[in-house]
């Protein structure tokens, strides 16, 4: 694989598994501001849900394979596997989804500054967009975080 087809494939498979890992909060959460959590979760999981199309289109236009298998999308993706349980403090189950975001913002400031270095402007913006929703839903994740 070349670098930018690495890039964009752990891209690709960290946004997949991050949908799975805001769906999986917002299916078994239990917490006294359940209500709120399940449905910010469930926003941020529809947002990310969207990404995913267009960046494995964007791969085929450059003329890169897209894998298929959920097992590559696991071993390539850079979610981490420590997720806490989901009857877990609501603070810890934050925290965590903030690192995920933290991981993704990197991941994708470093792709789009390759990006950019290579004159591949399109594959730049498309995920400067994408930057900006993952920043975004860092803010609301980290103002829910109380220390
Ligand atoms: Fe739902």
């Amino acid at each position: 694989m070349s670098d930018k087809t690495t890039q964009m494939t752990a891209i690709l498979s960290t946004i997949i598994d991050f949908y799975y890992t805001y769906k999986y909060f917002h299916w078994n959460l239990v917490d006294s501001d359940f209500i709120e959590y399940h449905e910010l979760f469930d926003a941020h999981a529809i947002l990310i849900y969207k990404s995913q199309d267009v960046i494995a289109e964007r791969m085929r236009q450059m003329g890169e394979s897209v894998i298929g298998l959920l097992s590559e999308y696991q071993s390539n993706s850079h979610i981490s596997k420590e997720k806490p349980d989901s009857k877990n403090n609501i603070q810890n189950i934050l925290k965590y989804i903030k690192e995920q975001h933290d991981i993704t913002i990197k991941l994708l400031e470093e792709t789009i500054d390759f990006a950019s270095e290579n004159k591949d402007f399109s594959t730049a913006d498309i995920l400067t967009k994408y930057l900006q929703d993952h920043q975004k839903m860092q803010w609301f994740i980290k103002s829910s975080i109380s220390s």
